[in-house]
């Protein structure tokens, strides 16, 4: 969709702000540029929509080489989001959205009915704020304008100049998870400039890690933090690394361990057979439906003489998630019950439990998964050493 071959920018000042360039977006694709400040990544992104003529190289979209497009007619097909958002002052927030379909020569009700649509994608209320002014918003809601502004006339790609930077890290990260909820409605073609690698990582698909006006790796988040190409990207993506990669890492089948499992209405004594047969300190206990109940001590089944089903000694199990979610969220939801494990289910099947992941485990799929990234084959066709399991002492 968007294609840069051999792109160079040099300034008349002879600074080289861009070297060489050549990279390629997909169509759908968020792509994420970081890099330190001065490496060349609003220069990149302003030659997308011609602000800046490339000295060498050419830049297509979706097939054209844009520089036999004229700027205006080009500038329609992109949305541009940046810092200082821009918004008019003296116009209402309605009015702002509304500016490229008014420039578009849209009908003014159509203009506005398609504004209020987007504040309301956006997540602002157009009937609270469509008549204020932008002085009369905060920082998130007024970036928030910006981002429905660039939407309005639909264009395939958005290019966005670290939008969000200007806005404290608790509102900036509600703007990212609203963002990446609103991409996965409109599917843009979206370049997206950041310094931050976490916002990075956060948001693209891929990541151009940029060093001084060149891309030093050009991959997805969870390989650039695996498997850094060079130093530099190592430096940048900084010594935790390994704890940022467990957020782009998800829950795999291959990683869960198969504990017993009983039913609600077996008996107590078709429970004690089977922990003691495995050796286990305690059961998973599942519905009718082999979904997720809870889990059953083995002292509750020790008593060989008691009677009854696994019903009454039963515990809930709160610390569960679903699959494909990230080991990130798995090792905190440990931290947050205390627990040794956590149920993995199945949200496809409502709920079939799946397996169980423990600390180790966890451990064991971010190293595989290091491994499969690196070698370009599944995770669950990695071996890794596994961690001896600990005996329990006493
Ligand atoms: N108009 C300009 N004239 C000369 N040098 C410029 C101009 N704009 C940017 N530069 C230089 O080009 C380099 C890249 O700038 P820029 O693309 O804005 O970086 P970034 O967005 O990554 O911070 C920097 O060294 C900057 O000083
Ligand atoms: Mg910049």
């Amino acid at each position: 969709m968007i294609r840069f071959e051999h792109v160079t920018k040099r300034y008349a000042d002879g600074t080289t702000a861009v070297d060489d360039l050549s990279f390629e977006v997909a169509e759908g694709e968020l792509v994420t540029l970081v890099g330190p400040s001065g490496c060349g990544k609003t220069t990149t992104m302003k030659m997308v929509n011609r602000l800046i003529e490339p000295t060498e190289g050419g830049i297509f979209l979706d097939g054209d080489d844009i520089s036999t497009i004229d700027p205006v007619q080009l500038r329609r097909r992109i949305g541009y989001v940046i810092q200082q958002v821009g918004l008019f002052p003296h116009k209402t927030v309605l009015e702002n959205t509304a500016t490229v379909p008014h420039l578009l020569g849209w009908k003014r009700g159509k203009g506005r009915e398609r504004a209020a649509e987007l504040l309301d994608l956006v997540g602002l209320d157009p009937s609270v704020y469509g008549d204020r002014y932008p002085e009369q918003l905060s920082g998130g809601q007024r970036q928030r304008v910006g981002v429905a502004r660039a939407l309005a006339a639909d264009p395939p790609v958005l290019l966005m100049d670290e939008p969000f930077g200007a806005v404290d890290p608790v509102v900036r990260e509600r703007l990212q998870n609203e963002f990446l909820k609103l991409q996965a409605q409109v599917r843009k073609t979206v370049l997206f400039v950041t310094h931050d690698i976490e916002e990075a990582v956060r948001l693209g698909d891929r990541i151009a890690v940029y060093g001084q006006g060149r891309i030093e790796q050009f991959d997805s988040p969870a390989t650039v933090l695996g498997a850094p190409a060079t130093p530099y990207v190592a430096d940048f993506v900084g010594a935790d690394r390994g704890l940022k990669r467990l957020s782009v890492t998800p829950i795999e089948e291959s990683d869960l361990d198969q504990p017993p499992v009983v039913h609600l209405d077996d008996s107590l004594a078709t429970a004690t057979e089977r922990l003691r047969s495995q050796g286990a300190r305690w059961a998973v206990v599942l519905d009718g439906r082999d979904n997720l109940h809870g889990w059953i001590p083995a002292d509750a089944t020790a008593d060989a003489t008691a009677k009854g089903t696994v019903r009454e000694h039963a515990r809930r199990m709160e610390a569960w998630l679903p699959l494909g979610a990230p080991l990130k969220q798995a090792f905190a939801t440990m931290l947050q019950h205390d627990a040794g494990w956590i149920a993995v289910i199945d949200k496809e099947s409502e709920g079939r439990f799946l397996g169980v992941l423990t600390p180790a485990r966890l451990h064991e799929a971010l190293r595989r998964s290091i491994d499969a990234d690196a070698h370009d084959v599944p995770r669950a066709e990695v071996a890794v050493e596994t961690v001896a399991t600990i005996a329990p002492t006493g």
